[in-house]
């Protein structure tokens, strides 16, 4: 449930004269904001050096910050090790994956698994929680800063044999598992594993591999093992705030939305109290709202709980040029984070840096201090948000259709990336683009979250696999779900090895066919296919298509043309009460509009017509149903809401609405409100005493 949604800023005291803080803190609340998010990067003045703690300063701010009114978040400093620290401790610096070591005068300049590091952060977050986990001013703790990054250093691979041993307990479990046999890979002692030689990022080409590559197994046990060093480098800081911090402060880490590929974000969720994000819509050279829709759904599903929105973007940024959102983007973006699922939108940051590497992310106030459109921006969405707070408390986004989100499946598709039309990324994005462009609401979760309550399950790339989820997916279908799985599902084991079964792995007879041949073309390289029976399925699949031999399923599909012409393109199986639809190819966006037409229109979900580059949003108020309509074109934009959309009469809070029809402006948004209809009374009612 979202609260009304709040507003706050990153403020670093630390860059700002003492003599500002004041004005800064007055200015912020006359803004609109009330939540500010401090001292994440302030290691060398809260540790000028080892064990000196200087506090002081800090506790000056949150004053000035809570006498305006303010929450305050505090950040545990660690992602930039002062200077002292690593002189000290040259060791802690990272290797990269070409063996060069990252230096000091950046950030995230630390191993995480290097034990000087680990105990200086136990010191400086216990002193820290010592001091302020009472503190009534502080309400949250964010731990690092996007946390991220695989290191390579010597540390790391002794760390990596200790994880191996822990997973396999004999040597000749790992040979066995990762068929080391391959090339005489065999290891007779466990300090004898590499790490994986590959290069930094896959070579370019167009099927992207990488010119070294290692073992399957390997890569992908390595990739787990670096997630779960950065979520043990966290827990490290978790298990001190627990310790010494009142549970009523919560516990945050800012992740990265969907695009971030290197951390099990599943896993880290279980470890803190809230999900918070970061959200950069305009760094999405594409200008698309899918973006950041998706990341808003991917976080919230970590959960499937509300988040917060830590950074959201303010203003130009870029390392070298500046990407500049729109004047209105501020506002759309925000809106759009919080029909996310967002109950804390924290813009970065309060005023651009006049020092450092960020002088070009701008912040809301210009460096030199000059409160301009940015601001003005902020204020009126403040005072928007104000107005409807009303219907939003306790409103949240409507889940009509599960996509799952798997963490092996895209380790291993970084491992061995195959042709790029099924890049992992892409065939989320893609299915998730088809499914909200019908104007259904998405949660994003786990193969692992309870999927009952859902009509629909959507798996656009679930390559690796294992009995117990194909069991668990099985379940799901004979109780009456829609599941669509896509091509090169079940290819590969949990360790990354081709299953001696028939294709797709322990889920040929739940689909009812075995994939028994595949040709992989260009990645743009399409064939049209044509539905069967109604003709309602057209479009093409491209890049990868699979000759399916169907024994229990039929064709809603067939392709027109191309190596398998004539056979099943998309199919379906019934199973139990449920059906089973295996696409064949990698679906274009007509093919997998009219899929989802077809199938979530069979199933009885409310379907939306939207123009090009109109979102829709659907919520669940406390009582009543909410409609955000954004429109992320430069252009006016109309949509017509039919009448049996919704329960009642649509009523136009911000924005209009007249005869069903709601005229957008260029980059501006529509927030309508409809009382809900009474719930039909449950059947058991009447025999009840
Ligand atoms: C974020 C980061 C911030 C700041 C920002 C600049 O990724 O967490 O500290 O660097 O980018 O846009
Ligand atoms: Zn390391």
């Amino acid at each position: 449930m979202i609260g009304a949604p709040r507003l706050g800023c990153a403020y670093y005291p630390e860059q700002w004269p003492r003599e500002r803080w004041a004005l800064d803190a007055q200015l912020m609340a006359e803004t609109g904001l009330s939540v500010v998010r401090i001292a994440e990067f302030a290691w060398s003045r809260l540790e000028p050096s080892e064990g000196a703690f200087d506090f002081a300063w800090l506790d000056e701010a949150i004053g000035i910050l809570a006498a305006a009114g303010h929450d305050v978040i505090l950040g545990t400093p660690t992602a930039a090790p002062p200077a002292w620290l690593i002189e000290q401790h040259p060791e802690i610096l990272p290797v990269r994956a070409d063996g060069r070591v990252h230096k000091f005068g950046h950030r995230r300049h630390y191993c995480p698994n290097e034990p000087a590091m680990r105990a200086a952060s136990e010191r400086i977050v216990r002193a820290l929680g010592q001091r302020f986990g009472r503190d009534e001013r502080v309400s949250a703790w964010q731990i690092d800063n996007e946390l991220g990054g695989r290191c390579y250093c010597e540390t790391c691979r002794a760390a990596f044999h200790s994880w191996l041993e822990r997973r396999y307990e004999s040597l000749s479990t790992l040979n066995d598992v990762w068929g080391t046999a391959f090339w005489s890979q065999e290891y007779t002692a466990w300090s004898q594993v590499p790490l994986p030689d590959v290069a930094a990022t896959p070579a370019p080409g167009p099927f992207g591999f990488s010119r070294n590559a290692p073992n399957p197994g390997l890569g992908l046990d390595f990739r787990r093992f670096s997630s779960d060093s950065l979520i043990e480098f966290l827990k490290l800081q978790t298990k001190v705030l627990r310790e010494t911090c009142d549970p009523r402060q919560r516990i945050t880490n800012n992740l990265m939305g969907f695009g971030f590929p290197e951390i099990d974000y599943h896993a880290l969720a279980e470890e803190i109290d809230v999900v918070s994000w970061d959200n950069y819509p305009v760094i999405d050279t594409t200008r698309q709202w899918v973006g950041p829709a998706l990341a808003g759904d991917a976080m919230r599903g970590l959960k499937q709980a509300p988040v917060w929105v830590l950074e959201q973007q303010a203003g130009p940024l870029g390392w070298e040029s500046f990407r500049s959102p729109h004047p209105g983007e501020n506002r759309l973006f925000a809106w759009q984070a919080i029909a996310h699922g967002a109950e804390l939108v924290s813009f970065f940051r309060w005023r651009t840096a006049r020092f450092g590497t960020e002088q070009h992310w701008h912040g809301i106030v210009d460096a030199n201090g000059r409160l301009g459109r940015r601001r003005d921006e902020v204020r009126a969405l403040a005072d928007e948000l104000a107005g409807v707070g009303d219907a939003l408390a306790g409103a949240h986004p409507r889940g009509d259709v599960a996509v799952l989100h798997d963490y092996d499946s895209r380790f291993a598709l970084q491992v061995q990336p195959t042709n790029p039309a099924l890049g992992y990324e892409a065939g989320v994005r893609a299915h998730y683009a088809a499914l909200r462009g019908l104007g259904l609401g998405v949660d994003v979760v786990s193969p692992r979250a309870p999927l009952a309550g859902y009509r629909i399950v959507v798996a656009p790339s679930l390559y690796v696999m294992d009995e117990s989820l194909a069991e668990t997916l099985t379940e799901y279908v004979q109780g009456g779900g829609i599941l669509v799985l896509a091509p090169r599902t079940a290819v590969k084991d949990r360790c990354n090895a081709i299953p001696e079964r028939p294709l797709p792995a322990w889920l040929d007879r739940l689909c009812g066919l075995e994939v028994v041949d595949y040709m992989s073309f260009g990645p743009e390289e399409g064939v049209a296919i044509r539905g069967e029976d109604d003709g309602l399925l057209a479009g093409n699949l491209h890049g990868w298509f699979e000759r399916v031999e169907p024994a229990t399923a039929t064709a809603l599909a067939v392709y027109a043309e191309g190596p398998f012409a004539g056979t099943p393109a998309v199919t379906v199986n019934e199973v139990g009460d449920g059906r089973a639809v295996y696409v064949t190819g990698v679906g274009d966006e007509s093919a997998l509009q009219h899929l989802y037409l077809l199938v979530a229109g069979g199933a009885g979900l409310e379907l939306l017509v939207l123009p090009h580059d109109v979102e829709a949003a659907a919520l669940a108020g406390k009582s009543s149903d909410l409609l955000l309509l954004f429109n992320h074109s430069d252009e006016e934009r109309t949509v017509d809401i039919d009448v049996d959309v919704g329960n009642g009469e649509w009523r136009a809070r911000i924005g209009s609405v007249s005869g069903g029809r709601v005229v957008l402006e260029p980059r501006g948004l529509a927030f309508l409100e409809a009382e809900r209809a009474p719930q039909p009374a449950s059947p058991l009612a009447d025999t009840l005493p």
